[in-house]
């Protein structure tokens, strides 16, 4: 990790766990995890409409803003932004693996992505959740608040960074 980028970089409140920068060789698996948790819910709310090629093509896109957990020598979660005009950092995408949820572990990487953007001169961060996913509340705990609709199955939100 850049050193710039280290200085940013909050410590980890779980043992043993490290973040890096993705590279080209963590497309597939940064897919995989999207894949597994998002596929099941847009074949739901918006069916016939995912694309395989297409998600990856946003990640590759997404790949210089991607960030990769580790845990043991093995990639256990992952997150890619991009900004947007004029000044906020859009989260694209945050997945953890199952077993290493709910350990602080979400928290902590968004803690990075937030002061990564802040660094870059960004002042809001947003993101869109779809209205039935647990995680709404995970970030409104991180002081996330709703700022309008993401289509009809999904809220926007938002926080000043
Ligand atoms: C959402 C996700 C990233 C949260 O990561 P995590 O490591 O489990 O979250 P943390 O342990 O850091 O939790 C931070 C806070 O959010 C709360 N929280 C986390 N998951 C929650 C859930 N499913 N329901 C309610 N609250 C939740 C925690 O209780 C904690 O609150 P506290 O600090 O006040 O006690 C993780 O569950 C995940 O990867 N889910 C599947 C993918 C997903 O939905 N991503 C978001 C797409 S928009």
């Amino acid at each position: 990790m850049a050193k710039d980028t280290e200085a940013l970089f909050p410590a980890c409140p779980v043992h043993g766990y490290a973040l890096r920068h993705a590279v080209e060789a963590d497309v597939d698996f940064i897919f995989e995890l999207d894949r597994s948790h998002m596929k099941t819910e847009v074949d739901r709310l918006y069916p016939g409409t995912w694309n395989d090629e297409h998600a990856r093509s946003i990640i590759v896109e997404n790949l210089p803003r991607a960030r990769i957990v580790e845990w043991e020598g093995s990639r256990t979660g992952a997150y890619y932004w991009r900004a947007e005009e004029p000044s906020t950092a859009v989260l694209h995408s945050l997945q953890i693996a199952p077993a290493h949820r709910r350990k602080g572990l979400g928290r902590w990487l968004m803690g990075f992505f937030e002061a990564e953007a802040k660094a870059q001169g960004l002042t809001r961060a947003g993101l869109a959740v779809f209205d039935t996913n647990p995680a709404l509340e995970f970030y409104r705990r991180l002081g996330y608040s709703a700022c309008g609709r993401d289509g009809p199955s999904a809220l926007a939100m938002e926080k000043a960074l």
